[in-house]
């Protein structure tokens, strides 16, 4: 059997400098798994930028970045965890920048900063279109320079827990298609979002939520599973994203009768305004018959060609590579697609969870600093801090606390699960209950929700876990088998999907990017707290939680 005194699964950006961290911890052996290679996690699609304090561009302070984030989150961000989070997020940047992040520069050589949705002042620090693929190639050479052992292409199908205390993983090694228990003092989940759930989503084929699936099978709680971000802009034909920073940069929302319609919706902010409202703003568009084939146009022609050079050269190659549209001359048609998980697996803001020995960081957990909607550029700083934070706490326990026996591994179950599926000549399609759950989550449980759809997908879905029991996949072989892992990422999806539903429809009010058109309004009184999911033997329950509060009280969410 594998051992380490620390396993973390993931090696996006919270992974990586989780993981980081604890590597500074004399003799503590410390290994990344990951399903993917390092450099092909999601953090790098990140594009327009990550936010802190640095007061480059204006005058600022965490103390507005705080502010901002709470407004943002409509009030559901725990205000402790986002001071934390705002007033930590300066020196997390002065240190990626010792390490040697390439972050574009102003024209007095400091850390340029850019205007995003939702923020007092410029607060996105960026390296031009492509900051998330910058952060995450440096940590990958950061975690190369101090040796840290890293399973590429290793995809975990359970965390074993045992007694109530985390005792390590069961993972398949990809390239063999082999099963390993790997037994560990603490795990830390920073496996991302799942995006994928939905049709029209920003996030790459990876983001399947497992680790979130993984830990809830474990007796994990999943926090806020209700709040998913619909990103503004994204490509037409692709979903592929369109950084905010193009409206930043100052680009325009423009609709078939040629109006800025930010206007009637955000009058101050305009296309600023955070993305839960730009979202319902574009939907309102396009399904009161101003859109334009089922889109919006983003407009930056007036930038200039050298300005789009500069500071959005990627968003143009894809662009013109997806859509076949160069930004320069013409308007980029785009609409809303699902983006981020502002829920996930609840955490304290050192990442504990309620199992001892498990830890959570980044999109795949929920500490909470976005509550009902994320502001853009803070999922990087949540990546960075809360992984530094996780890295550190994870790894203090892990030298405080002995390896426990492992008694009774799961790992025969799952084999036999596995080989039930490889075993099966017919059955169910995986790809087709995937494409059904995706496209039904759209249309029902999407920007704007009310109970009669999310009725009809809390069946559907319950209807597709049946089917799922079937499935079967027509690759028998062991090497690289990636039809069995989509098969297995799958899963994972229809266990979330149902979660988002359940707590969407148990939801009766609107906030943030939960938007229950039967029912207008937000309701501080009955809803002003956070919704906990737990598997149980008698199903999937859901009971509620505080929102801790500082000093911001809350008020109308205007912009
Ligand atoms: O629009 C973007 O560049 C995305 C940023 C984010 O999600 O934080």
């Amino acid at each position: 059997m594998v051992t380490h005194d620390l396993i973390i699964v993931g090696a996006g950006l919270a992974g990586m400098r989780a993981a980081l961290e604890a590597s500074k911890k004399e003799g503590l052996n410390v290994a990344v798994i990951s399903k993917i290679h390092p450099v092909r996690s999601h953090s790098g699609a990140a594009q327009g930028g990550i936010n802190a304090s640095l007061g480059n561009a204006a005058p600022d302070s965490a103390e507005s970045h705080t502010f901002d984030t709470v407004k943002g989150s409509d009030y559901l961000g725990d205000q402790k965890a986002i001071g934390i989070m705002c007033s930590e997020a300066p020196g997390d940047i002065y240190e990626l920048e010792r390490m040697g992040a390439n972050f574009s520069r102003d024209e007095n050589g400091r850390i340029a900063q850019r205007p995003f949705g939702g923020a007092s002042n410029p607060r996105a620090c960026y390296a031009a279109d492509r900051t998330g693929h910058a952060i995450l190639h440096l940590l990958y050479e950061q975690l190369m320079k101090r040796g840290v052992m890293v399973y590429e292409e290793w995809h975990v199908v359970s965390i074993v827990v045992e007694k109530g205390v985390v005792r390590g993983i069961i993972a398949i090694n990809l390239i063999s298609g082999k099963l390993h228990r790997m037994r560990a003092k603490a795990v830390v989940l920073a496996t991302g979002g799942y995006g994928r759930v939905f049709h029209n989503s920003t996030n790459a084929h990876a983001n399947t939520g497992d680790g979130m699936a993984l830990a809830f099978r474990a007796g994990a709680e999943l926090m806020d599973m209700e709040f998913v971000q619909f990103h503004p802009t994204t490509l037409k034909s692709t979903g592929i994203l369109i950084s905010e920073a193009s409206r930043g940069e100052g680009g325009y929302l423009i609709n078939s009768e040629g109006e800025r319609f930010m206007e009637k919706y955000a009058p101050n902010a305009m296309e600023l305004a955070s993305r839960d409202v730009v979202s319902r703003a574009e939907q309102t568009e396009i399904e009161e018959g101003r859109g334009i084939d089922g889109c919006i146009h983003l407009d930056i022609r007036h930038l200039g060609r050298e300005k789009i050079l500069e500071k959005l050269p990627q968003i143009r190659d894809l662009s013109i590579t997806f859509e076949g549209v160069d930004p320069i001359d013409e308007p980029m048609p785009i609409r809303p697609g699902a983006h981020y998980s502002m829920g996930g697996i609840k955490a304290d803001v050192d990442g504990r969870t309620n199992i001892k020995g498990l830890f959570a960081a980044g999109e795949c957990s929920c500490v909470s600093v976005h509550g009902a909607n994320r502001l853009g550029g803070n999922s990087l700083l949540e990546a960075v801090v809360f992984g530094r934070r996780v890295g550190s706490s994870a790894s203090k326990y892990a030298e405080d606390n002995g390896l426990e026996d492992w008694v009774d591994s799961a790992l025969p179950d799952i084999a036999f699960d596995i080989a039930k599926i490889l075993d099966r000549t017919e059955g169910e399609s995986y790809p087709k209950i995937r494409s059904e759950l995706q496209l039904m989550m759209n249309s029902h449980a999407g920007v704007y929700r009310n109970s009669e759809k999310l009725e009809v997908a809390k069946k559907i879905i319950e209807e597709l876990k049946v089917r799922y029991e079937n499935i079967y996949v027509q690759d028998k072989g062991k090497v690289f088998n990636t039809d069995l892992l989509e098969a297995l990422e799958v899963g994972n999806l229809l266990e979330l999907a149902a979660v988002i539903v359940k707590g969407a429809l148990a939801r009766k009010e609107c906030r943030g990017a939960h938007w229950r058109i039967d029912y207008p309004g937000r309701n501080d009184e009955k809803w002003m707290k956070h919704t906990v999911a737990s598997k149980t033997d008698k199903g999937l329950k859901l009971h509620y939680s505080d929102v801790s509060f500082t000093k911001y009280e809350p008020t109308e969410r205007k912009y």
